[in-house]
């Protein structure tokens, strides 16, 4: 009942019902030395109608992964849809500070990918402060803080990521500290919980107090706790339970904060499901770069389905924004993708990028379908000795049959549409906030409140 009655205001988020409020953004000043509309993005472009700097609302964003989302795994989002929102992986605040000198390095990126948001990291306040400054010249569309990544190096010894969950205090302090240095959004990515410290009153009072000190009014939740010690990054991203349940209590609890829904999403259907249930948005990691394992899936959601990220990302302009798919078909995407690699090959020294990087994001493109296993095969030896991206193609693309390589993005129904219907059975109790900013007694939602 609750759920209906949100929904109905949310639904102004949704494109195809209320025109978007164009967002305006200042594109970066410098000439960038990556691919310009010359270099041949083009070919997928045609319906790209939005002109540069007005993006539809982040409904639909890829999450911020490391060694993954780099600028060509987001050059070949950018190719497969349109309108995504798109993150960097993290970059840690000293790295930026240290490396002035070297900034491109870390945060140049091509104006096609647009809209995309900067993920930084740190615990320092002075130095997020300085880094948010040198990023503001690069014109990301937003600057996100990572407070959810629960790897050793990050959250233990680094003292950041999901470590920052114990303290809301300077997470509102830092939030305030990058809002001050830069003239776009910010928000937060966390967790719902961290450690012992997850009950959902815990997670209002991070909010409350993030809100209360900084302008952050957006928030990516990745609805399952982190343990800080005992499990590693991949096994903290599958073995705590997800919580729906408390995403969705956000948004009952906090109704002038958007919340971004992240965790083990991998169909578009599912996607689907959660904004018809009441998201805001949401926000998918793995499932739109890899396939997600037979087992994991099975694990998670009893249930299996594989898909590849063109499966995924293929179907956001139209099922996500309504908007018209932006590309025909993988070869059309593969051509642009070959003009973009062979422009920047040793842009940054003798192997940076080389062939090898520029092909990882490739990888997944074709995954159970005919030719998938001998392209692979293929790709493993002419990687030993091919120059340009152009000769990895050529030399590895006959594996593939014209049927796939040209074959639209095709919609295949799963089912799942009731993936979220359980989730307002679950929803913690409301709780009062006191005056002294936290939460304490819970009051149970009645009929009339
Ligand atoms: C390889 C890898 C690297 C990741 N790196 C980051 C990161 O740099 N920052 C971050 O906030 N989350 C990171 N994550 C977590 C994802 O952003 C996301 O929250 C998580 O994968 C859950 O979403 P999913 O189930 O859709 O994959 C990473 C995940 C993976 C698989």
């Amino acid at each position: 009942m609750a759920i209906a009655t949100r929904s109905a205001a949310w639904h102004a988020l949704l494109p195809s019902l209320v025109p978007a409020k164009p967002r305006i953004f200042f594109l970066r000043s410098r000439p960038g030395r990556f691919l310009s509309h010359a270099h041949g993005l083009r070919p997928c472009g045609a319906a790209s109608s939005l002109p540069p700097g007005e993006y539809l609302p982040p409904l639909f964003s890829v999450a911020p992964m490391m060694d993954w989302t780099d600028n060509h795994y987001r050059t070949l989002a950018r190719l497969i849809s349109r309108h995504a929102w798109l993150y960097t992986e993290m970059v840690v605040a000293e790295t930026i500070v240290h490396q002035k000198d070297k900034l491109d390095r870390f945060l140049a990126f091509p104006a096609e990918q647009h809209p995309i948001v900067l993920q930084i990291g740190g615990s320092n306040l002075d130095n997020l402060a300085k880094a948010t400054e040198l990023a503001s010249g690069y014109a990301y569309d937003e600057i996100n803080l990572n407070c959810g990544c629960p790897s050793g190096k990050v959250a233990g010894h680094g003292c950041f990521g999901a470590r920052l969950m114990y303290d809301p205090e300077f997470v509102g302090d830092a939030m305030s500290a990058i809002a001050a240095n830069c003239d776009v959004p910010v928000s937060v990515k966390c967790r719902i919980g961290v450690d012992d410290r997850d009950s959902y009153e815990e997670l209002c009072t991070f909010v409350d107090k993030v809100v209360s000190k900084s302008p952050t009014r957006h928030f990516i939740i990745h609805a399952r706790k982190a343990l800080l010690s005992g499990l590693s990054p991949a096994e903290n991203r599958k073995v705590p339970p997800l919580k729906y349940e408390y995403y969705y209590a956000l948004l009952r609890d906090f109704p002038e904060v958007h919340f971004t829904l992240n965790g083990g999403l991998t169909t578009i259907e599912q996607v689907s499901a959660s904004i018809r249930q009441g998201a805001h948005q949401v926000m998918v990691g793995r499932a739109a770069y890899n396939k997600r394992s037979r087992m994991v899936l099975e694990r998670e959601h009893g249930f299996v389905i594989l898909k590849s990220p063109w499966n995924m990302l293929g179907h956001v302009d139209s099922e996500i924004y309504g908007m018209p798919t932006r590309c025909s078909s993988r070869r059309q995407i593969l051509q642009s993708y070959q003009v973009y690699g062979d422009s920047i090959i040793g842009q940054y020294g003798i192997s940076r990028p080389n062939v090898r990087q520029l092909v990882k994001p490739l990888l997944h493109l074709f995954h159970s379908e005919p030719g998938n296993s001998l392209w692979k095969r293929k790709a493993d030896s002419t990687l030993r000795h091919c120059k340009t991206l152009a000769q990895f193609l050529e030399e590895t693309l006959d594996a593939i049959p014209d049927s796939v390589l040209d074959a639209p993005v095709l919609m295949e129904p799963s089912g799942e549409q009731d993936y979220f219907a359980h989730v307002d059975s679950l929803l913690p109790p409301r709780y009062a906030k006191l005056a002294n900013g936290s939460y304490e007694s819970p009051v149970l939602v009645t009929a009339s409140s």
